[in-house]
């Protein structure tokens, strides 16, 4: 059932498709949920956060869509397919799968253990080919269907002192392009959006200082960090028929931060004080 506040519902004809969102118990995969459930489409909320998943499926079931949670580690095979098993038997076959759940932590190159190394790769990495696996042979069963996966601006550009996340996403990029190329003979499209500055649960640690927020907000062209309707809103257009011809690209939605490196570059006369910029 259409959200008649969604005009544009029919045109991104998703309605009653099988759309699969990782992570989505809370922050941009949340978002992405309720956005598939507006436009109509039947939704499966996976993620290791059980209760979380529940919630975002009652404010779903709540404006009349379907929705199901199902439990999920993305990094475990078994669970994966057993999370893709229950979708194609509670909903059917999948027709979207959005690859979104990630993890990071603070840490250095120079001080990282090989434990949590690899632990941030299997989520953010092997967690991503585990559910492509998965939901693709459906896709391929069906004769076709779409993936985006969520990356990050960190894949573009070093995000230092975040461990092994910039590697991670620079590798979900590679993996997006891979899977155009081999599963284009399917029908299956694989397109990434990377988003930069996002408040959600993950970020919000970072928001929580005025002054940081204030000096974020003032190098981004946009001046103002993204929410996740910024992002969801492009993921959803991503896997609707109206990007058809659409595979194997990333779409930045970073509001502007990656074109603006040179008004980081001090230029004489044309020098902003703080008082301006406030
Ligand atoms: N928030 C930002 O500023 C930002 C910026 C760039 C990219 N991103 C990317 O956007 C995506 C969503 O980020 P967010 O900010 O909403 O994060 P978040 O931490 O708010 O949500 C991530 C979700 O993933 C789930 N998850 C983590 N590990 C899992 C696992 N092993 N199995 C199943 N579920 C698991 C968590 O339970 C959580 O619900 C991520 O891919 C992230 O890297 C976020």
């Amino acid at each position: 059932m259409t959200n008649p506040n969604t005009p544009h519902a029919s045109w991104l004809e998703l309605e009653n498709k099988v759309c699969v969102v990782t992570g989505a118990a809370g922050g941009i995969g949340a978002e992405i949920a309720r956005q598939f459930a507006a436009v109509g489409a039947r939704v499966a909320v996976l993620d290791r956060d059980q209760a979380g998943a529940s919630r975002v499926c009652a404010d779903i079931a709540a404006t009349g869509a379907r929705a199901i949670a199902v439990d999920c580690d993305i990094t475990d095979k078994a669970s994966v397919d057993r999370a893709a098993a229950a979708v194609e038997r509670e909903l059917g076959r999948c027709d979207v799968l959005v690859n979104n759940a990630a993890a990071i932590y603070a840490a250095a190159l120079m001080d990282i253990e090989m434990d949590r190394w690899r632990q941030l790769m299997a989520v953010n990495l092997d967690g991503f080919l585990l559910c492509s696996q998965a939901f693709g042979r459906q896709m391929i069963a069906a004769g076709g269907g779409s993936m985006v996966h969520v990356a990050s601006i960190s894949g573009h550009v070093p995000q230092p002192y975040s461990g092994p996340y910039s590697v991670s996403k620079a590798g979900v990029k590679m993996l997006s392009r891979l899977l155009a190329v081999e599963l284009g003979e399917h029908g299956i499209r694989s397109n990434v959006v990377s988003p930069a500055m996002v408040r959600t649960p993950m970020s919000e640690v970072i928001y929580a200082d005025p002054a940081v927020l204030r000096k974020r907000e003032q190098i981004l062209p946009a001046r103002r960090i993204g929410a996740p309707p910024d992002i969801a809103e492009v993921v959803v257009y991503l896997s609707s028929a109206r990007a058809g011809y659409v595979t194997g690209q990333d779409v930045l939605v970073d509001g502007g931060l990656s074109t603006a490196w040179l008004t980081l570059v001090p230029r004489p006369g044309f020098e902003k004080s703080d008082a301006d910029k406030a």
